[in-house]
């Protein structure tokens, strides 16, 4: 058999006619034609009793299913009804599933396929927190199920011509039942913990130790000293004139950014490319900001010269808003030419740079507004959100006192009660703005390099 042609490892869709028709017919193949377990029939398809409660994880060659899986969760399993005292075999907290249906077209038997089966079926069964795996083994294959560490228990059920033993699989037998599955769960959970998205970030032990301390009041010398540490912290790494530390995410940062453009009661333009993009033209909705857009479908790119375009055939354009990068796609918008094209029409920069600020680069001289967030780049706990602003803002009765950026400048960002624990662990944070996202960085060039990559590490990434 040519293995020329890759093998997809996927979970079936149950609105892909070929794949379900293909999966019956694999079925009936097995569980008629080569193990008897039920009536032949003209169709030669077999719908199993519990389809419809199946998970499917499928071998497909192009666009042929070559092996299959299922998983179920659901009780009743097809066990219970062989073996009425299931329970009674099953330890109080174990989250069960039921594994049947293994069938591989004949062709391709003899490892490779039931070992991706596998890969495919344990990462499943890992992403949806199952503790044990039960089956019942056809008792010729039962050598096989052991070496993969399946443990028998109960008596045999079944028929005459079809018997089982029933038998259970833990996560930690199935690791040290051999090398070759050990290796496969490894990389799998691998997967697990290199969690890609924007937050909650992983934070070092400094920071914990100072999210830790007994809150303090935020009317406190210690605290305002803090802040204003924080604010030269975040004015110092952004290049920013002016800087406000409020308690929220980074929606209400984006939020007051809204309100203070609602102020200028002028025309503005909102780029979108992405999820947060939309959020943006959201927010200038909910604040009934008159605005034009440039809105594409996710991760298509937005050209500076579309925008200048824009900002010429609409010259009462007086802001833009922008994410920076578009973390629903990683998208990064140039910032520098950004600023080029806003200063050449005379207009106002705004950018959302939740995902950046920390990230990668971030020069904020010359925006007029931005946001970020303490959660994400800047690597330390969520609940701090932050705006920079290019000129001072005084306090404007027309936004709702808690977004009001001239209110948190007047009272130098405590106009309200503030998070001393936020504070003190952002504080820490800036205090080494890179550990964390080198301790990552560096994390992941060495998995890179375990598995036999040849790692080019650029500028931005520290060698440890
Ligand atoms: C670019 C961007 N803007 C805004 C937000 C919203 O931030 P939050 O969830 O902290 O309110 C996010 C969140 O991931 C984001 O990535």
């Amino acid at each position: 058999m040519s293995y020329s042609t890759p093998i997809r490892y996927k979970i079936a869709e149950a609105e892909d006619v070929n794949e379900m028709e293909q999966i019956h017919r694999l079925n009936y193949q097995t569980f008629v034609e080569e193990i008897p377990q039920h009536q032949a029939n003209e169709t030669r398809t077999l719908i199993d009793r519990f389809n419809n409660e199946n998970t499917y994880i499928i071998a497909k060659r192009k666009d042929e299913v070559i092996g299959m899986i299922s998983v179920k969760e659901n009780r009743p399993f097809s066990l219970d009804q062989k073996l009425t005292n299931l329970d009674d075999y099953l330890a109080d907290d174990s989250v069960p599933c039921e594994i049947r249906l293994l069938s591989i077209k004949e062709a391709y038997r003899g490892g490779r396929i039931f070992y991706g089966l596998c890969e495919r079926l344990v990462a499943y069964c890992l992403e949806k927190g199952y503790s044990l795996a039960l089956i019942s083994g056809t008792v010729q294959q039962t050598k096989l199920y052991k070496h993969m560490g399946f443990q028998s228990f109960g008596p045999l059920v079944g028929t005459e011509k079809a018997r089982y033993q029933p038998m259970y699989l833990t996560k930690k037998n199935f690791e040290i039942s051999s090398k070759v599955f050990q290796r496969l769960i490894e990389r799998k959970e691998k997967t697990f913990y290199q969690n890609f998205l924007p937050g909650p970030v992983e934070v070092t032990e400094e920071v914990k130790k100072a999210w830790q301390e007994p809150a303090i009041s935020h009317r406190s010398l210690i605290i305002q000293k803090v802040i204003n540490e924080v604010k030269v912290q975040l004015c110092d790494l952004t290049n920013a004139n002016y800087t406000e530390v409020i308690v929220g995410t980074g929606t209400l940062a984006n939020d007051m950014v809204a309100a203070q453009l609602s102020t200028l009661k002028s025309k503005g333009l909102i780029l979108a490319n992405g999820e947060f993009g939309e959020r943006l033209i959201d927010h200038g909705n909910r604040w009934s900001l008159s605005f034009e857009n440039i809105h594409k479908p996710w991760n298509t790119s937005i050209t500076i010269e579309e925008i200048d375009r824009t900002l010429m055939k609409y010259p009462d354009i007086q802001w833009l808003w922008t994410v920076h990068c578009e973390t629903s796609t990683g998208y990064v918008y140039p910032l520098h030419q950004l600023k080029e094209v806003c200063e050449k029409h005379d207009v106002y920069l705004c950018i959302d740079g939740c995902s950046s600020v920390g990230v990668i680069p971030v020069d904020l001289k010359d925006v007029y507004l931005a946001s970020t967030v303490s959660g994400k780049g800047l690597a330390s706990y969520p609940g701090i959100a932050i705006v920079f602003h290019h000129e001072g803002i005084l306090p404007n009765e027309q936004i709702p006192s808690y977004l009001d950026i001239g209110k948190y400048q007047a009272s130098n960002s405590v106009p309200y009660t503030h998070s001393s624990n936020g504070l003190l662990a952002l504080q820490k944070a800036l205090s080494n703005p890179h550990a964390a996202n080198d301790a990552l960085a560096n994390k992941i060039c060495r998995d890179f390099e375990s598995s036999g990559m040849l790692v080019l590490r650029g500028k931005g990434i520290r060698q440890e």
